[in-house]
């Protein structure tokens, strides 16, 4: 059955490399099932690039190749002239990119690229109040002192620099953001804020609050998947035992929560009703996250057998329910994503991080082969 999804998937992905060219998806909007295409200015370009590096992996095609390089040296050129990297997703467009094709072909090239980005990441480090800072300019007054959980997943980038380089910065950077957002972003009851405000001069805790939640007391699907994965990673790269509990508490969350059919609303603090938009790219990384944990639970641990059957009930209702299999023209591959749902953008469309998580899963699923966040193991290889 993964199998077929991915020959399903492959079909899509095929295809958008035509349609494509040159730039890149980011979601489709109003159900218009047409992907909107950037320049690579935004955070999502690495998905785009993430998917071509899978998808040549499993198939050795060289057409994937070709255009999975093609992509490398966009980001190449984003990164000499620093187009819109003032954010901390940096972590997101290399890993995927230029870290994928040093992951794959050793490419010493796109090593060097990825070095570079990851010292691009580490400018948004605030010694007071010790955060590296999401999004904006240095001392802007709304986000200056403001983290988000999202940035768990821009972490492995810092941390491949010191595996790679020996430079502490990068480790102690990633260190402390992970420390300060187990601390303020993981709430008592093991829900997540989407973000968390400190004091620029003083360095105080402010308070939590959300972006693409549904309040600020709420807990926003995808902001759990990313502390999921986030907390996974990071326990991957330091073994610190509590940051593998984390994960896995944040996920039993997740799976508590889960409706009917499998597939998560955008939000857990929304009526569970029909009319409510789903967010099919948080069970996505939710089920990617989970299939990373098991992947570092000792064989024979009590919690591998949930986490691994509850990745695998997500993704077969991807697959079955959720995925574009069968649609003519279809430009994603999941559909009922949600960008940010509150905001209406993107309620109820194609993303494209959900596709590259949904692929990612189903690499892992049939292959044990995991995506770009880190070096790969001995014998875990796409082919
Ligand atoms: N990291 C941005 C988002 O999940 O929408
Ligand atoms: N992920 C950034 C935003 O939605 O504004």
């Amino acid at each position: 059955m993964w199998a077929q999804a991915i020959e399903d998937a492959l079909t899509v992905v095929s295809q958008n490399i035509e349609r494509f060219e040159d730039q890149f998806p980011l979601t489709s909007s109003q159900g218009d099932r047409i992907y909107r295409l950037t320049p690579n200015n935004d955070w999502t370009e690495g998905f785009w690039s993430g998917l071509l590096w899978l998808s040549y992996e499993y198939t050795n095609d060289s057409r994937y190749r070709n255009a999975a390089m093609n992509t490398v040296a966009s980001f190449r050129e984003r990164l000499e002239n620093r187009v819109n990297l003032d954010h901390h997703d940096i972590g997101f467009l290399y890993s995927l990119s230029t870290k994928a094709h040093w992951i794959v072909e050793k490419d010493e090239q796109s090593r060097a690229i990825t070095l570079r980005a990851a010292d691009v990441l580490l400018e948004r480090w605030r010694e007071v109040p010790g955060i590296l800072q999401a999004w904006g300019p240095k001392d802007d007054p709304q986000n200056g002192g403001r983290i988000i959980v999202d940035c768990l997943m821009n972490l492995p980038l810092l941390h491949w620099a010191y595996e790679q380089t020996g430079d502490e910065r990068y480790q102690q950077a990633a260190a402390k953001q992970t420390a300060i957002s187990r601390r303020f972003l993981v709430r008592g009851d093991d829900s997540t804020y989407h973000t968390f405000y400190f004091d620029l001069s003083t360095g105080d805790s402010i308070r939590g609050g959300t972006h693409q939640g549904s309040r600020d007391g709420s807990t926003w699907t995808r902001g759990q998947a990313w502390g999921i994965y986030g907390f996974a990673l990071a326990y991957r790269y330091m073994r610190q035992p509590d940051l593998l509990n984390t994960a896995k508490r944040l996920a039993r969350y997740f799976v508590d929560r889960l409706p009917e059919d499998g597939v998560v609303y955008w939000d857990f603090d929304v009526p569970q009703v029909p009319d409510t938009k789903r967010d099919s790219s948080a069970a996505a990384i939710a089920a990617a996250g989970m299939l990373e944990i098991a992947e570092l639970l000792p064989e024979g641990d009590a919690d591998r057998d949930w986490l691994i059957s509850a990745a695998e009930r997500m993704v077969a209702a991807l697959a079955e329910s959720y995925s574009t299999k069968g649609e003519q023209d279809a430009q994603g591959l999941l559909n009922r994503g949600s960008y940010a749902v509150r905001l209406d953008i993107s309620p109820d469309d194609y993303v494209i991080w959900g596709d590259y998580f949904y692929l990612e899963a189903l690499m892992r699923l049939e292959r044990g082969v995991p995506g770009y966040w880190y070096e790969r193991q001995r014998g875990q290889s796409g082919e």
